[in-house]
């Protein structure tokens, strides 16, 4: 089928073929394949048009159909034979269907362009990994939901500048990550909404002469609606910037909780145990257990990036319709999207896997004088101070206890009332981190009673 002189697709006006070097730099096919399902799935939604606005006649059109799911069948069974000389995956398997039907194949490409089909299935492929998005990171909220429960009062130090601040609970730290994840499937849930139009039948740039019917296309294919202006329809690839930068965020928030993994499962927090599915070992010190997959997920954020600026920069300054640079588009978004689904997965596993340290919690909790701001407003509320002063107070009362090497809860009365004669008794009761989480009822706080209210809406939320 390959003409070696002239492309056999557009070579009717070139008297020669090209330079290998010039196919290597256009072929796309070593990447493109990879669209080759959609590729086909848009031809045959085109065709059924064609036919049914009797621009092709029908027999013509089943013959195409036919063909193209034999052309599916041999890619997806790995018996086809990609060519470069034929560039990209649509000239591949219009080839292919021209081996297998003869001449009816010839028709297939009326009233379509490469341009509006290469965004038509590349839309096609992203939207699917919208979807795979949004499936990994509901598993991910429900992981998160499962440890959230387990320790919904369970007491830890919460952190500002990872110095102790205040005691929060386990459940509430979990929480606070499926909000994060939850923000990022409604991020991708949005894209998807919005991109969710149909380029086909915008043909090279200015629409066609044929009476095609778009409604049918488009439906066919999934999408909400025809895109709306052909110039557009063929030219913008924001859709596939969405998805990048959705997982960009999304990347992000995996990175930092994977950057808390790394440091809880140290000998020095020993706030979480990961499990061994998740951990690896150290080929020279036989005691060492790594947390190698949340070091990976920490660092993948690079790579989506990566992508999402290297899209971005070859988008800019291009100037409308369609340009060879867009064919620049694929790679990096196949390689986030990748990424993306492994990062989810690998985070789910090791979440639903991983053990919290109840004891280790609690125990750093109560250090680090985490219950300081319970005694400031302690001094407030019961003996009417100012804020300011009690802050005051409050902070000779940790230097004396750092003087004495024991934390707040450690000072006697007497020790105290030498800073503050009018503190009695009570003030104990504010001083233990359990009674400081459960005080904090604000909403969205840290309270066992708030946390579990969150875990609730969630719950309701994913039914
Ligand atoms: N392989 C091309 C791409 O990925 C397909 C579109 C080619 N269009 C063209 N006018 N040369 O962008």
């Amino acid at each position: 089928m390959t003409d070696t002189k002239s492309n056999a697709m557009w070579g009717g006006r070139f008297a020669a073929g090209p330079d290998a070097i010039m196919e290597a730099i256009n072929a796309s096919i070593g990447f493109d394949k990879r669209l080759a399902r959609q590729d086909i799935d848009g031809s045959r939604a085109h065709a059924a048009m064609l036919a049914h606005q009797g621009i092709v006649d029908v027999k013509d059109a089943d013959a195409i159909r036919e063909g193209l799911l034999t052309v599916l069948s041999e890619i997806e069974g790995g018996n086809f034979a990609f060519s470069t000389a034929l560039e990209d995956i649509h000239m591949n398997v219009e080839a292919r269907l021209a081996e297998l039907i003869g001449a009816p194949a010839g028709r297939l490409h009326t009233a379509r362009s490469r341009n509006d089909q290469v965004a038509t299935d590349f839309k096609l492929w992203v939207r699917a990994q919208m979807d795979a998005a949004m499936e990994g990171l509901e598993a991910l909220v429900r992981a998160l939901l499962g440890q959230a429960d387990a320790g919904a009062d369970w007491v830890m130090p919460g952190f500002t500048h990872l110095q102790t601040a205040q005691p929060v609970t386990w459940g509430h730290h979990m929480m606070a990550y499926v909000e994060m994840f939850g923000r990022d499937l409604s991020r991708f849930r949005d894209s998807r909404a919005r991109m969710n139009e149909c380029p086909l039948g915008a043909a090279a740039l200015a629409g066609t002469s044929f009476p095609i019917d778009r409604d049918m296309t488009a439906t066919a294919l999934g999408f909400d609606r025809p895109a709306a202006n052909s110039l557009d329809a063929v030219s913008d690839r924001d859709f596939a910037l969405e998805f990048l930068a959705a997982a960009t965020i999304c990347a992000m928030h995996l990175s930092r909780f994977a950057e808390e993994l790394v440091i809880w499962s140290s000998a020095q927090f020993r706030f979480v145990t990961l499990s061994d599915r998740f951990s690896t070992g150290s080929s020279i010190m036989p005691q060492k257990k790594n947390p190698d997959a949340a070091e990976l997920i920490r660092a993948k954020i690079g790579r989506i990036l990566g992508a999402n600026v290297a899209l971005l920069t070859v988008m800019k300054g291009l100037p409308l319709a369609y340009s060879k640079d867009m064919q620049e588009d694929k790679e990096q978004v196949f390689d986030a999207a990748d990424t993306l689904m492994l990062a989810l997965a690998a985070m789910e596993g090791m979440v639903r896997d991983m053990t919290a340290n109840r004891d280790a919690l609690e125990t750093a909790a109560s250090s680090g004088f985490s219950t300081a701001t319970d005694l400031a407003d302690w001094l407030v509320r019961e003996l009417d101070m100012p804020f300011r002063d009690a802050h005051h107070v409050t902070g000779a009362l940790v230097k004396m206890a750092e003087d004495a090497g024991c934390d707040l809860p450690d000072l006697s009365l007497a020790q105290m009332q030498r800073v503050e004669g009018r503190i009695t008794e009570g003030v104990y009761d504010v001083l233990g981190v359990h009674n400081s989480v459960a005080s904090r009822m604000s909403y969205g706080g840290t309270a066992p009673v708030q946390v579990r209210a969150q875990i609730a809406r969630w719950k309701e939320r994913l039914a």
